[in-house]
């Protein structure tokens, strides 16, 4: 099939005023902001209200109290994880979890989307840990209030605008394939508790969301700086892709990559819990990009948001298991945000295929 074609590649499917990727410049614009502008500066709770602004009424302008109730209201659905449920991985047992939300379009629900990968992560997380699950504080914000749930405590400030940073920096990112999933299915007026389904569904694979826990995988198996061109160079040779590099329209660094170095640089400055992880990161990323030249020459394979994301989301004590759900806590506020662009704009998604099987014979 024709390259363009095949993975739609180039093929514009939508008109957006939530974000822009400039894959030549390597620039993420949100509603009009760099990302910079936004990442490590902004809380999770102002990016949701900027992405939505215009798309709900009837919403505050400060969105910290009514996604805590969010919080609160949606904590009822975990009584609902049985040991079957448990017995998935994170991620499939939260969107069964998100699954029981009714669907609609209120502003209401739009809040409990985004509360649902938060609350329901931290729930499987402990009970998978054999902990029973802790009730949100609608008083916190997210950030620090998903902290709290998953581990029992309070985390430290660092801590806390550490993960604000990460879902900030993960809220949107143009026509991903996730968000395009959402998009589909809202433009045929499920609701959003589907097109968010939907979003979860295209997210958790390992060619999108999937991939920061093979991230963790592979530096736990390089282990070492000196070991890290052999490991590469054989996963290369067995076919493999290397986690963590390379993107559909990046064609130099992911600026998220950037932002998240810096937060996990923050991080490890505040509180040093693994020494030489962030060396160790650098190294592989250093030796992947090297051999990447060499294999691929006509490519130009940089380095993805989520080298950097596993780190993060290693150093605050996520297990690399949940680490897609924690993806989907951020990314809920622009799947939520498109969908509702493309109520707005309110053709039904529908392209056409080409036929190229047998055709019948002619009657003789
Ligand atoms: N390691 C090794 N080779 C790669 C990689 C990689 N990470 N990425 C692309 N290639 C090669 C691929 O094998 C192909 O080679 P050839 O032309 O010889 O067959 C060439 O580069 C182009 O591949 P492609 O499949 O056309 O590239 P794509 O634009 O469809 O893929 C991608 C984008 C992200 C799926 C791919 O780079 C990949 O699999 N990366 C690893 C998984 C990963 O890190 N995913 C997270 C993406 S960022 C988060 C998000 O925004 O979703």
């Amino acid at each position: 099939m024709a390259r363009g074609v095949d993975g739609l590649e180039d093929v514009v499917a939508a008109e957006t005023v939530l974000s822009e990727v400039d894959g030549e410049a390597g620039r993420l614009l949100i509603r009009g902001h760099e990302l910079d502008e936004l990442s490590g500066r902004w809380s999770f709770e102002a990016v949701t209200g900027l992405l939505w602004s215009g798309f709900f009424e009837g919403l505050p302008d400060n969105l910290q109290r009514p996604l805590g109730e969010a919080r609160q209201a949606v904590f009822a659905q975990v009584a609902a994880l049985d040991a079957e449920l448990l017995a998935l991985t994170p991620v499939e047992a939260v969107r069964a979890l998100t699954a029981r939300l009714a669907d609609g379009d209120a502003p209401d629900l739009a809040l409990r989307l985004v509360a649902a990968p938060a609350v329901f992560t931290a729930a499987v997380v402990r009970r998978q840990a054999g902990q029973a699950p802790l009730a949100p504080d609608p008083t916190l914000g997210h950030a620090a209030d998903i902290l709290r749930m998953l581990r029992g405590e309070a985390a430290s400030p660092a801590e806390v605008a550490a993960l604000d940073t990460y879902l900030v920096t993960v809220a949107d990112h143009g026509l991903n394939a996730s968000t395009f999933a959402a998009r589909v299915v809202a433009s045929t007026r499920a609701g959003l508790t589907s097109a968010v389904l939907a979003g979860i569904s295209a997210l958790k694979g390992p060619l999108h969301g999937g991939a920061p826990g093979p991230v963790i995988e592979m530096l736990d198996q390089i282990a070492s700086p000196a070991n890290a061109r052999a490991w590469l160079e054989g996963a290369l040779d067995r076919g493999d892709r290397l986690m963590g590099f390379g993107h559909r329209v990046y064609r130099v660094r992911d600026p998220r990559a950037d932002a998240l170095k810096r937060a996990v640089a923050a991080l490890a400055e505040a509180s040093p819990a693994s020494p030489g992880r962030l060396a160790l990161a650098e190294a592989v990323e250093a030796a992947a990009l090297a051999v990447l030249r060499e294999r691929k020459p006509g490519r130009s394979l940089q380095t993805n948001v989520e080298l950097y994301t596993a780190l993060l989301l290693e150093a605050l004590a996520f297990p690399s298991s949940a680490f897609t759900c924690v993806f989907a806590m951020g990314r809920s506020a622009g799947w939520i945000a498109h969908a509702r662009e493309q109520l707005a704009g309110g053709r039904l998604v529908r392209p056409q295929s080409r036929y190229v099987g047998p055709r019948p014979k002619a009657a003789a």
